[in-house]
């Protein structure tokens, strides 16, 4: 079945559905998501949203912290232009329903604004600690008032349409001049495949946290984006730089559960099991150093004790103020039976957040045509070798903002309208009788980078990974075409392709900084490395 639409977005988190509202009266929008409309990494979030609406803060702090956290690598064009349109993008939020937590009036400040690691001020605009959840409803609200924007639920993209395929001149993908044209989607419980074809295509697709085998993620995050992307030929950067959070729940039955960091942000110390605060002795910024600090820490002092989690110590502070500051986290540890108001609350750390993606210009184009990325998915140069806290979101807004305004050129351009665009070929596929192949390799892979490609890495554990992940493939890559796609399949696929391409990165990057800790280089190397590791399907670029 074909759909032919102006916009074809793929992802329904925030910057999915901030882009579909601002072009709607442009053309029709068709969003596709492959769970259930809400399900993203967005709806999860819980500290907030940077940005500067103090009246003692500035734009140049923001810019400064920013800068700093992401260690000699962030892009100082895009971080200003983040920064300085953040205040903008956050009133679109409230224009659109969103009802961020305020202060008393007459208090000196309007919102309440939260602290988080690395930043110099108090900063994070936040719904108290469901800040993701109250965005995404809003929007989803919005969007279903609006008759120009379709949502596709359960379906799930496969690979991008493009143009270099359809002529089949043999270079999938790899020509600079492409063209991207839409995408095919597999319609999860209808079992069939469409063709959405569409005169701009957006990858909203979100991280890939579900690479590793800890994740403060949910399930939909496995790279598909940056797997469909790179397929396609479009340069993937910085792939090394995993964001693990310091401080997930230690629980059997609490699957990626994140305790935010806005809670060291009001006091909470990390302790030993025999009470023992460490991180004053890792850094003087003490329990709110920046991610990458805090994340290693935790690991020396597990390694260190043999202990399978440290502790995050809020008792001090008033359990009326817990409770009504943190009332999502408190509810959830009181759940597994942790009442954080009078104990510690035991913690890990988990792969959080992907700082590489897929290369975008500042109006969020990547290197092939019509096709645009935003969001976590995206590689923007905002975040450097290290993300600043609650400054993914800001990205996403600022972003899905600057697709919008430049992408619309596309739509009136008749004499340049999508081709013919042949159905997906599903070959002589068969259904799979093996689905155990699927389930022992996510395993297999989850597991290898967790172990080899986590917070402390190796060159003798990175070219064990990558011996490995070159095995994988081929076994996945001949199962795939062997076999009639299925999800699984399909993340399975995409999984392994994130996997090789973060191995790839790390071994290509000489060195140590910000969130890629490499035992062999144990400094940073300016004269070799202040720059971005780029990639496509053709290897490395720089
Ligand atoms: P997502 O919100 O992840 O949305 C991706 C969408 O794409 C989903 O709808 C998914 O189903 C869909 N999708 C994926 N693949 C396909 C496919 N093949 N076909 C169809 N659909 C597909 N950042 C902050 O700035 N502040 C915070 O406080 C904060 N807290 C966080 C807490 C948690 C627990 C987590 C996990 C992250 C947090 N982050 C935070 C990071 C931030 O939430 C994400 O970076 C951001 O939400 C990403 O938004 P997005 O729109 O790019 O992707
Ligand atoms: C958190 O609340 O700790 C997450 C913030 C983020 O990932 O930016």
């Amino acid at each position: 079945m074909e759909i032919r639409t102006d916009f074809l977005v793929i992802g329904s988190g925030i910057a999915g559905l901030t882009f579909a509202l601002k072009v709607s009266e442009y053309g029709t929008v068709a969003i596709v998501t492959k769970k259930n409309k809400i399900e993203s990494n967005t709806n999860y979030a819980q500290g907030g949203i940077a940005s500067v609406l103090n009246a003692d803060d500035t734009f140049g702090l923001h810019i400064k912290d920013t800068i700093k956290a992401g260690d000699g690598l962030c892009h100082e064009d895009i971080v200003k232009l983040v920064v300085e349109n953040g205040p903008d993008r956050i009133k679109d939020l409230e224009q659109w329903g969103v009802k961020f937590t305020r202060n008393p009036v007459g208090s000196g400040s309007e919102y309440d604004l939260g602290k988080e690691g690395g930043h110099s001020n108090r900063r994070i605009v936040h719904a108290s600690d469901f800040t993701g959840q109250s965005v995404e409803k809003a929007l989803i609200d919005k969007i279903e008032e609006n008759k120009n924007i379709k949502i596709y639920e359960d379906m799930i993209a496969i690979d991008l349409i493009i143009q270099s395929k359809i002529n089949k001149w043999g270079r999938f993908g790899l020509d600079r001049e492409d063209t991207c044209w839409g995408a095919y989607v597999l319609d999860i419980k209808g079992n069939s495949i469409y063709t959405f074809v569409s005169k701009v295509t957006i990858l909203a697709t979100g991280g890939a946290g579900k690479v590793y085998l800890i994740t403060s993620n949910p399930d939909i995050a496995t790279g598909d984006g940056i797997a469909m992307a790179y397929r396609a030929g479009a340069r993937i950067a910085n792939m090394e730089f995993i964001q693990f959070h310091p401080t997930c729940l230690y629980h059997p039955a609490a699957k990626s559960f994140l305790i935010s960091e806005a809670i060291r942000g009001e006091g909470a110390i990390l302790k030993l099991e025999d009470n023992t605060p460490f991180m004053k002795g890792y850094h003087p910024l003490g329990d709110l150093a920046p991610r990458d600090t805090v994340a290693r820490a935790i690991d020396n002092e597990l390694k260190k004790s043999g202990n399978d989690y440290v502790l995050l110590d809020i008792t001090h502070r008033e359990p009326d103020f817990i409770k009504g500051r943190f009332p999502n986290i408190y509810e959830r540890c009181l759940s597994y039976g942790i009442d954080m108001t009078k104990v510690p609350i035991p913690v890990v750390p988990a792969a959080h957040y992907i700082c590489g993606g897929v290369v975008t210009d500042r109006n969020g184009e990547t290197s092939i045509k019509r096709l645009y990325a935003c969001g976590e998915v995206s590689f923007t140069g905002l975040h450097g070798a290290n993300r600043l806290a609650s400054n993914s979101l800001l990205e996403a807004l600022i972003f899905s903002h600057a697709v919008s305004m430049k992408s619309r050129k596309y739509i009136k351009e008749e004499h340049l309208a999508p081709p013919q665009v042949p159905q997906w070929d599903s070959g002589g596929t068969t259904d799979s009788d093996e689905s155990v192949v699927v389930s022992q390799n996510w395993d297999e892979i989850r597991r290898l980078m967790w172990n080899y490609v986590g917070i402390v890495r190796s060159n003798k554990r990175l070219t064990r990974a990558k011996r490995r992940i070159e095995l994988l493939q081929e076994e996945i890559l001949e199962y795939y075409w062997n076999f009639t796609v299925t999800s699984d399949l399909i993340e399975l696929r995409n999984i392994a392709v994130v996997a090789e391409l973060i191995i790839d990165s790390a071994l290509m990057r000489e060195e140590s900084r910000g969130l890629h800790f490499n035992k062999d280089y144990p400094e940073k190397d300016d004269i070799n490395f202040k720059k971005d590791t780029i990639i496509d399907r053709k290897g490395k670029i720089k």
